[in-house]
């Protein structure tokens, strides 16, 4: 499949977007960081899809921006992993038309930037008070996203469930016409969740990685076997994988829209994990039966 159309500038991937909008063309949109893996792919297989459902071709679109606004002072931002060429290619494998990539943060914040989104209480617990600011830098790059791009529908994985809520929350709030569709988490062969940030594991840290997996498919098989408290699942998650030697960040069960602790786990309550192998910080999550 050949190359997309690359795109630097903001300004001119609005101008393009909002003229094939205009057109009856449908718009699908998949946000990333970019160092593309088979989770952002299945995510761009679907914008294909769904971009085509009316019949006639739509546009499938990807973003790949590095967003400053989502990461913590003494994050990973300086060294998160980049590559333009290689992505661009497994775009065009995925089936995406156009790839927008600001070449600066300036284009996306340009001076006197001063107005963020705050999704309130779905950006509360988890990873949301573990990193200050995240979910409101998050929110607010993929408001303009949105903006920009004036998408039908896009496109977000599981595997950051909290981040999921937070944009759909989002989207219903501020009306802004945009259906935001939640994709199954893809993993790797033994089961560690696909993720741009396992690129910082060393070969042994990748093999420990699986306790995280492990520990929430056990879990998944004792709920299923009638254990509903939460206290005690979460206690057994945090054994399994502090053993394998990792430093859990926190292990929680909620609900799986408002994110509020649960007291009993029904069917359906998510049970997540964020979990550090030496300072690579891991995250993962599961339903419960
Ligand atoms: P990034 O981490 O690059 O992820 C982009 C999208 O891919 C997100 O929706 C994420 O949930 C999804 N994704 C990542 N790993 C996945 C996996 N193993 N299976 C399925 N989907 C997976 O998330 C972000 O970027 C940013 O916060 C962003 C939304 C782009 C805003 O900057």
């Amino acid at each position: 499949m050949s190359l997309p159309e690359l795109i630097r500038d903001p300004a001119a991937w609005q101008r393009r977007c909002i003229a094939s909008r205009d057109a009856g063309t449908r718009i699908a949109l998949v946000p990333t960081m970019g160092y593309l893996h088979e989770g952002h792919l299945s995510l761009m297989h679907e914008a294909r899809r769904r971009a085509d459902e009316g019949g006639r071709p739509g546009l499938a679109l990807a973003t790949i921006f590095v967003n400053p606004a989502q990461f913590g002072p003494g994050e990973d931002l300086a060294r998160y992993p980049r590559d333009l060429e290689g992505d661009l290619a497994k775009c065009g494998r995925a089936g995406i038309d156009i790839v927008l990539a600001p070449d600066d943060p300036s284009a996306i914040y340009p001076e006197g930037f001063q107005t963020w989104v705050d999704v309130e209480q779905v950006s509360k617990g988890l990873c949301g008070d573990r990193r200050p600011g995240h979910f409101r830098g998050v929110a607010t790059v993929v408001a303009k996203l949105f903006g920009l791009s004036r998408p039908h529908v896009a496109l977000f994985g599981d595997k950051d469930w909290q981040q999921f809520q937070v944009l759909r929350r989002m989207a219903a709030d501020l009306d802004m016409g945009v259906e935001v569709v939640g994709m199954p988490i893809i993993r790797e062969p033994d089961g560690l969740a696909m993720s741009s940030r396992n690129a910082y594991l060393s070969a042994e840290e990748r093999q420990r990685a699986v306790a995280i997996s492990r520990a929430l498919g056990d879990a998944q098989r004792r709920a299923g076997q009638g254990e509903r408290d939460p206290g005690r699942l979460a206690s057994a998650v945090r054994e399994a994988i502090e053993a394998a030697g990792l430093r859990i960040d926190y292990v929680d069960l909620a609900h799986p829209e408002t994110l509020r602790a649960v007291e009993r786990a029904v069917p359906g309550t998510r049970l997540l994990v964020a979990a550090f192998l030496g300072r690579t910080r891991l995250i993962d999550n599961v339903a419960l039966p």
